[in-house]
């Protein structure tokens, strides 16, 4: 069902008007039957639906309609596969038009600021870049489907803890460099239907009324036009966030917000031309939404059952396989221990809890596929009571101790990440690292898997046991997508998306995480994940990027090719490598390209992802990856300047395969327009010795030989030429003016 957008807004009264700018209830927009204009319906997200029919809750306390339940976010980014996750998307959208939902909540791309974060499972990953193209692959997908996106929780909303009233205190170049441009990556090629400003404030001001990120980032510079929707209780102000760019109100304060709209419009504190262009917006996402889907056809469960386990497959990730433990032998038997391999734990508590369709069970998937005479199975620990339990660790020791090989399952109770509420710590129960060393000491042929939703450490004991799969919470497949892989049916095709750090200390976020005062100071800058670790030189236990195969590759040839210019802003390099699969069995291989700055006047991370390309290859097979690195890709948001900039200079391209596995490298010199600002009386000696004409002229005025002293320039270097005119060095204040003019003459075109 279509409408008129022009001539319903020509028609509606004020009264109305004020209505759709707000919802009618938990998950609709507001229906005005007499001009023909239906109501909508929007449901989370991110990872598969939650759309209540009856009864209605927001937190996913109550019980949902059956849907898939995929891979979480922090699953599914590690599968560094765009492809996967538009099929995935496109399950979602299908899914969606089923239960007649035009809007699904997601993806959420903000990044993992802290790994204390309770909801970093519902985050993609702590690299911009990264979380900017697979979100960007998830809106993709579901939109194919004539179903919205909502992206979101834009922006700097990294934490839980006093989420509704805290200000993420941050300098524009790392909200630019590190907390935006997963945003605009998505809504420049999106364009998602909608976006879901966050709780928290940005720099004081709450992001439902914040002009400059609703109205002058998202939708003026990136050109973006959809609506944008609050979070679920995030407007305090609606008069000052329809000023700010919020379209719509979720869930609507009927009790102010409607007649709030109204008197401000009929006292003239609010332009009606604000109202309209927000009407205006909610008329065309509802004619773009209302289309009536045929429910009765249903999509078909069994199959995104089965994308579901191909996805989660995709996503888990080998840390470590020595030996080749894995995968595991034909014959033999299999100890199982660990309670979630009974229990599954396949997604994270709130407003993402999907109700699945159905649900893999991890130990009934593995003796199906070896059979029940190979496998045993002790409980080991328990989830819900997590203290240390003396008989089930006794279980455990003897059932290991009597099998081949020992499969250990480990992983987070649901307590210990949810919505709502951050980690204080990023421990496994300690119930459970006993029952590993424990079980270690029974029988060293081990494999540790994990379920949890986000990073564990894990450096207390990973160096003793052989290997270590990290499957995240992989939707309501997790089970069959685990057995599959530890059986070899799959290969781990995940690589890591965040960093596995030794310890939460080396997380310079951790200094100011949760904040005080209703205040998070984001200190850290750009430094947060990797870009930290390799700044400050720390060893992590598992870089970011990093993940095995049941086979081996080499990548070889790397070619750079430049082209454009920085002064055309079209700058791009073509990057080129040869990816070979030199193992005997066929699997898939991630080439990463980070690009370092060798020489530049801001401080800058060491060096950056900025391209990717999964590669599949059977055994000895070869295949040229190439990945188009553009201008963005090389610069630096200037805070002086207040736009991105490229400087002249020497640039490293790395190719490799983690962060900190980067075996091929190519220097490039790019040329760049100078940066640097015009010198002034309040240059500094440095300043204007490093300017070639500067320092020419100051050669040919200042007669007294001091000004060349090396211990001199290196003293009072720093000091402004204002203030040294104060010194008796030979330089006036009036011969400084006449230096500071002849060389403005000289820049001059
Ligand atoms: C969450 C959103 C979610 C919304 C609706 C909020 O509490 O932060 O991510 O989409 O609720 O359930």
């Amino acid at each position: 069902m279509t409408f008129d957008v022009d001539h319903v807004l020509s028609q509606l009264t004020l009264a109305e008007k004020a209505a759709l700018v707000s919802g009618a209830d938990l998950w609709h927009t507001v229906a005005v039957e007499r001009l023909g204009v239906p109501a909508i319906m929007c449901s989370d997200g991110p990872h598969g639906l939650r759309a209540q029919l009856e009864g209605q809750d927001h937190g996913g306390l109550l019980a949902s309609q059956p849907a898939t339940c995929f891979p979480t976010a922090s699953a599914i980014a590690s599968s560094w596969d765009a492809e996967l996750i538009r099929e995935v998307g496109g399950a979602i959208g299908r899914e969606a038009r089923h239960f007649n939902v035009s809007v699904v909540l997601g993806p959420g791309v903000n990044m993992k600021r802290s790994p204390l974060c309770g909801r970093n499972f519902e985050y993609l990953s702590e690299d911009p870049y990264l979380a900017g193209e697979l979100g960007l692959a998830l809106v993709e997908g579901v939109q194919s489907q004539g179903v919205g996106t909502s992206m979101k929780h834009y922006a700097a909303n990294n934490q839980e803890d006093d989420r509704l009233r805290v200000s993420s205190d941050v300098d524009e170049r790392t909200l630019r460099e590190i907390y935006l441009p997963a945003f605009e990556r998505i809504a420049k090629a999106g364009a998602p239907w909608t976006v879901m400003c966050g709780y928290n404030k940005v720099n004081g001001v709450y992001c439902s009324e914040n002009h400059w990120l609703l109205t002058e980032v998202l939708r003026d510079e990136w050109g973006w036009d959809g609506v944008v929707v609050s979070d679920w209780g995030a407007v305090h102000d609606r008069v000052a966030a329809l000023r700010g760019g919020l379209d719509w109100e979720m869930p609507p304060n009927l009790e102010r917000s409607p007649a709030a709209v109204e008197e401000a419009i009929l006292s003239g504190q609010l332009e009606p031309a604000v109202l309209d262009t927000s009407v205006r917006r909610m008329l065309t996402l509802i004619s773009r939404g209302a289309v009536v889907h045929d429910t009765n056809d249903e999509p078909t469960f069994d199959a995104h059952h089965a994308l579901s386990r191909r996805a989660s497959a995709a996503s888990i990730v080998l840390l470590k396989n020595d030996g080749n433990v894995l995968p595991l032998a034909a014959e033999g038997t299999a100890a199982v221990i660990g309670e979630f391999a009974r229990t599954p734990r396949f997604q994270g508590a709130g407003s993402s809890q999907v109700n699945p369709t159905r649900v893999d069970v991890l130990l009934d998937e593995l003796t199906a596929m070896l059979g029940e005479h190979r496998v045993s199975f002790a409980a080991g620990y328990g989830i819900d009571d997590t203290s240390n339990d003396d008989t089930l660790l006794g279980e455990a020791v003897s059932t290991a101790g009597a099998a081949g090989v020992v499969v250990c399952v480990l992983g987070l109770p649901a307590v210990y990440e949810s919505e709502g509420y951050d980690r204080t710590h990023i421990e496994l129960p300690a119930n459970q690292t006993r029952l590993l060393t424990a079980v270690m000491a029974a029988n060293p042929n081990l494999v540790v898997v994990l379920v949890n939703g986000s990073v564990v450490r894990m450096s207390e004991w990973a160096g003793n046991v052989p290997a270590i799969v990290e499957c995240w919470l992989g939707g309501q497949a997790a089970g069959g997508a685990i057995a599959d892989v530890l059986t070899g049916a799959s290969e781990p095709g995940g690589r890591l998306a965040e960093t596995i750090p030794v310890a939460l200390e080396d997380i310079p976020s951790t200094l100011n995480f949760p904040g005080d005062a209703q205040h998070v100071r984001y200190g850290e800058g750009l430094f947060i994940g990797y870009r930290a670790h390799d700044r400050l030189a720390q060893q992590v236990t598992f870089p970011f990027g990093h993940g095995l195969s049941y086979t081996t590759f080499e990548l070889t040839d790397l070619t750079v090719e430049q082209g454009g210019r920085v002064a055309d802003g079209d700058l791009r390099a073509t990057v080129s490598v040869t990816v070979t699969n030199t193992g005997n069995r066929a699997g898939s291989q991630v080439v990463q390209v980070y690009v370092s700055d060798n020489q530049s006047s801001v401080v800058r991370p060491v060096r950056e992802l900025k391209g990717f390309a999964k590669v599949h290859l059977d055994a000895g097979l070869s295949e040229r990856a190439t990945i188009t690195l553009d201008q963005r890709a090389f610069a630096f948001w200037s805070s002086k300047r207040r736009t991105w900039s490229v400087e002249a200079g020497d640039f490293t391209i790395f190719a490799g395969t983690s962060s900190r596995d980067l075996p091929l490298s190519q220097l490039i010199m790019i040329e760049a327009p100078s940066l640097s600002e015009p010198l002034t009386q309040m240059s500094t000696l440095h300043e204007w010795r490093a300017d070639p004409t500067g320092k020419q002229l100051l050669d040919e005025r200042l007669r007294n030989p001091i000004w060349n002293d090396e211990h001199f320039v290196a003293l009072l270097g720093t000091m402004p030429m204002d203030t040294l005119a104060n010194f008796n060095f030979g330089l006036t204040h009036d011969g400084l003016d006449a230096i500071v003019e002849q060389w403005t003459g000289a820049r001059l075109p």
